[in-house]
């Protein structure tokens, strides 16, 4: 089996620290979310990856030729953001007969794969939401997907698609992802991946769905950091006693790290090179080589070489009053 990881978006809504680094490449819990991906993967004994790269694509494959020496990865270029559908349709080159696992490349899911592997039949991976209309939605009748909608105003069911997906007939997927791209069918202004399911339905594949406990979204601020605190407290960081300052688990912190006089976490997660003085940061990530020096930090997100510079106060205050500092 073979993993397509998409990861050609150009993140808008991670903004500003997409500007400078890809979305996959963004740290969350001691490494880059792409990272997180690949280490859930390889235990199924995954070798072989498509990842279908784009913006700021040469830092993604340096990344990975780096860190992950051991796969037999094949780079895919999106040149132009048409959508999911389009950027799995791109790997047709690359990819052979025989079952392939899709996974987005911004998003953690944890469940349990080994349940996945080696199926002979395609799966998509959901999860009960309270709002299914914002996602794409499955509808399931007697244990098998009946149809499939990308974020519809009428939600058939409470199942969101997570975009994780385990395609048994990859030879129909093709064939359901050319016509979408060569007949220019377009959802909301996008090929989409649910459009090709759904017309490899029609044409006959049985699908069912997996359940997966967690859906971890890193593509908000918000939902990153979130990310964050639920992979630190899966993992219990990797928190050392630093002399001089306090360390709160779960956090991690980069060997490269320097701290004085500090006190981090819970969940904080600084990368290589950071620099964290005279502070107080609790519920954040750091980016490598940011500075934070006497500063109060929480729910912030630091990006590379970033340097945050806070002051001490000076104060000369009398008997018995009272002073609000901040806000
Ligand atoms: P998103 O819809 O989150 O898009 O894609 P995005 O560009 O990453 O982020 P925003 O919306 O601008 O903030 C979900 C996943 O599918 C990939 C993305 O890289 C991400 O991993 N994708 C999406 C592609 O590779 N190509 C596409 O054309 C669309």
């Amino acid at each position: 089996m073979r993993a397509i990881i998409p990861v050609a978006g150009i993140g808008t809504r991670l903004r500003p620290h997409t500007h400078t680094i890809p979305k996959a490449l963004v740290q969350v819990a001691g490494k880059p979310i792409l990272g997180h991906i690949l280490d859930e993967i390889i235990p199924l004994g995954i070798r072989d990856v498509v990842l279908v790269t784009g913006y700021m694509g040469g830092r993604v494959k340096s990344y990975v030729g780096e860190a992950y020496r051991d796969l037999n990865v094949c780079y895919v270029d999106q040149e132009e953001r048409l959508g999911l559908g389009h950027a799995i349709y791109l790997t047709r080159e690359c990819v052979e007969n025989g079952p392939t696992l899709i996974v987005l490349g911004d998003t953690v899911v944890t469940a349990d794969f080994s349940s996945l592997v080696g199926g002979e039949r395609t799966l998509i991976g959901v999860k009960e939401v309270d709002e299914p209309q914002l996602f794409g939605v499955v509808e399931v009748e007697g244990g098998m997907v009946k149809s499939l909608v990308e974020k519809p105003d009428v939600p058939p069911s409470n199942l969101a698609i997570v975009g994780l997906y385990y395609i048994v007939n990859t030879p129909l997927l093709y064939e359901a992802l050319t016509d979408i791209v060569e007949g220019d069918v377009r959802t909301k202004g996008e090929y989409q991946l649910t459009d090709a399911l759904k017309l490899m339905l029609e044409r006959g594949e049985v699908m069912g769905t997996f359940s997966v406990e967690g859906w971890h979204d890193c593509g908000r601020p918000d939902t990153l950091l979130e990310t964050n605190r639920f992979l630190l407290d899966r993992s219990g960081g990797n928190g050392s006693d630093i002399p001089g300052s306090v360390v709160v688990p779960p956090v991690s912190i980069d060997p490269s790290a320097t701290i004085e006089r500090s006190v981090i976490g819970p969940h904080v997660s600084i990368a290589a090179g950071a620099t964290i003085l005279d502070s107080v940061v609790r519920n954040s990530i750091l980016n490598a080589k940011a500075h934070v020096e006497k500063s109060l930090l929480d729910n912030s997100l630091i990006g590379e070489g970033a340097v945050v510079h806070g002051h001490f106060r000076r104060l000369n205050v009398g008997d018995s009053s009272e002073i609000e500092i901040g806000g």
